[in-house]
């Protein structure tokens, strides 16, 4: 299924668009933020779209093929100021992150993000970036792998489940999904055998939704490009530009909390969502992904 955009209507009514400004997509994703954004620009308008993923660059460039005003690069959102420059755009109106994966992503078994598709270990949302998820998979050490699945996942049992995959590993490399969804059930006690209904509630959600969350963050250096995006966002927008951040979990919600403090404790912005908006009850049905999103929205002082 393609990818629905989240808090839609939300963002839209918080970044106020009007005809001729200058917006920055900086996740064009399956394109849902762009399409509507780009309609509350025009005339006169424009919108730079990134994307770390060429197959999201290519998928909105065949949805919006022909639009004025569209530039869309693959370029990852914290080189934003670079992309700027060579495009000779001094400042923008908007920014939005809209971070995480899509749902093309994680339907794509050859990509690697899901526990329930089967394909090999690789998580790289941009191919052209060298390690894989298998990589750290076969090669940190037990107590690396343990610290990662703890302080990425929140995983209370990282030590297990790094024990066990050193386990396997010392007869053969583990190289697909499947495998390693296989190996964290086997680790996680009463995984495998309580019934569902019967399930504690920390085991609600699939043993190894935490280790493939952790492990994604750390193949995509999720964390440190996102305080770099929100950072050379923030630089890029015009005095009363908005800039809006969609997060998915507590470590990126932070970032984005702390940034916006900051900028709001040294006189530079205000913080137009004092509290984080999130979806409706309507929303988290149809859209069962908008459940964890959370949007910050901040302006920048005239
Ligand atoms: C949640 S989806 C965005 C969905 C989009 N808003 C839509 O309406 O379809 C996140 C997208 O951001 C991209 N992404 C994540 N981190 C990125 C980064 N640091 N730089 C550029 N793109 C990034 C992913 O490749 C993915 O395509």
């Amino acid at each position: 299924m393609p990818h629905k955009p989240v808090l839609l209507a939300e963002v839209l009514s918080h970044l106020k668009l009007s005809p001729g400004m200058i917006v920055v997509d900086g996740t064009v994703g399956g394109g849902g933020h762009s399409a509507e954004m780009l309609k509350q620009v025009m005339p006169g308008g424009r919108l730079i779209g990134l994307d770390q993923d060429p197959a999201a660059i290519h998928r909105c460039k065949t949805r919006l093929e022909g639009v004025p005003g569209v530039v869309l690069i693959h370029k990852n959102f914290s080189d934003l100021g670079a992309v700027l420059q060579e495009l000779n755009v001094l400042s923008v109106d908007a920014v939005l992150l809209d971070v995480g994966f899509s749902s093309d992503q994680l339907e794509d078994e050859a990509r690697g993000f899901s526990f329930e598709r089967d394909g090999p270990l690789d998580m790289r949302m941009n191919p052209d970036e060298k390690l894989t998820a298998r990589d750290y998979v076969n090669e940190l050490a037990e107590q690396e792998l343990a610290n990662l699945l703890w302080k990425y996942g929140n995983e209370r049992y990282s030590r297990r489940i790094a024990k066990a995959i050193c386990n396997v590993r010392i007869k053969k490399n583990i190289a697909t999904t499947a495998e390693l969804a296989s190996i964290v059930r086997d680790a996680v006690p009463g995984a495998r055998s309580a019934a569902r209904g019967h399930r504690p509630v920390w085991a609600r959600n699939h043993p190894a939704t935490k280790t493939f969350q952790a492990l994604r963050i750390v193949v995509n250096q999720e964390l440190k490009n996102l305080e770099l995006g929100v950072r050379t966002g923030w630089a890029a927008l015009k005095p009363g530009g908005r800039m809006a951040v969609i997060s998915f979990h507590s470590l990126e919600d932070r970032i984005v909390k702390h940034e916006f403090l900051r900028w709001k404790q040294e006189g530079v912005g205000n913080i137009i969502t004092r509290k984080p908006v999130c979806a409706g009850d309507d929303e988290c049905r149809d859209n069962p992904r908008s459940r964890s999103a959370k949007l910050r929205v901040m302006e920048k002082h005239l």
